[in-house]
């Protein structure tokens, strides 16, 4: 059966590798047909991924697209409608963070972290939620972060738009559980990935792969879908790398 599977920011880090993940999981899974929907803000990258998932053999289709911009919002869910006319699985993982001291944040930091991770999100999430909600199926990832329960002292702007994405994921699970949808929160702790920057390979080996994230949140999807599983919270064995 055909799965419909949009992710967002599919072009690098931990979105590049859960659609890998979802590819490969064709390898134990001969009956899942995955079309993943693979969007970022650079072409160049979805096409890369777009041949190595084509590889294991899952169909593609690639759409640039940048959630800080509405009419890119729009674009992207009337073209899951359109071609497709139904949605089984949206991964809410493209998101941005600018770390500094509280007081050295400016007004563009907050609106380009808040544009993406809470407007992109939201609006993206509630066109093709009301698809699933008419379906009466589907299921959304929400990629989070620990970032969104706990506090760290140079990501004051990051940690707002992650809290705020955990009001979301709790409100829409108010609808979701009436509608027969799937919502799973997955907070990772410390991601070796492009949005760290160039890191020292001491820093690198207290960090998790992208590939331990991708694991658990296909493993989720393929669950029974009379079960939900509606967390999962991922740290380095050694915790969090600054604990404030
Ligand atoms: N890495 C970590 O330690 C960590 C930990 C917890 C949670 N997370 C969360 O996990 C998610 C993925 O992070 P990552 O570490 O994989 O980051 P990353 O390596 O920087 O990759 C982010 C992806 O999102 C895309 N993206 C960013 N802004 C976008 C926008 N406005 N519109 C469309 N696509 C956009 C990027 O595409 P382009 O660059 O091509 O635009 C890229 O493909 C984020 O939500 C992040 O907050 C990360």
């Amino acid at each position: 059966m055909k799965h419909i599977i949009l992710i967002t920011g599919a072009g690098k880090g931990i979105g590049r590798a859960i659609a890998l993940e979802f590819a490969r999981a064709i390898r134990h899974h001969p009956d899942f047909e995955p079309v993943l929907v693979l969007s970022s803000r650079t072409t160049a990258d979805l096409e890369s991924i777009s041949l190595e998932c084509r590889a294991e053999g899952a169909l593609t289709d690639t759409i640039t697209a940048d959630l800080s911009d509405m009419a890119d919002v729009r674009q992207l869910s009337a073209h899951i409608a359109e071609r497709y006319d139904r949605i089984d699985c949206l991964v809410n993982n493209a998101g941005v963070g600018r770390f500094g001291s509280l007081f050295d944040m400016t007004e563009a930091d907050f609106d380009y972290t808040m544009s993406t991770n809470l407007k992109g999100t939201f609006f993206l999430t509630q066109a093709l939620f009301a698809m699933m909600e008419r379906q009466r199926s589907g299921h959304i990832f929400f990629i989070t972060s620990v970032a969104a329960t706990k506090a760290f002292k140079h990501s004051a702007i990051y940690c707002m738009s992650k809290f705020g994405q955990r009001g979301l994921v709790e409100t829409t699970r108010l609808y979701a559980r009436k509608c027969n949808v799937r919502i799973t929160d997955v907070q990772p702790g410390a991601v070796h990935t492009p949005m760290w920057g160039e890191v020292s390979d001491e820093m690198q080996s207290l960090m998790m792969m992208p590939e331990d994230i991708a694991l658990p949140i296909v493993q989720a999807y393929l669950h029974p879908a009379r079960t939900v599983v509606e967390e999962i919270v991922l740290r380095p064995t050694g915790g969090d790398l600054q604990e404030e």
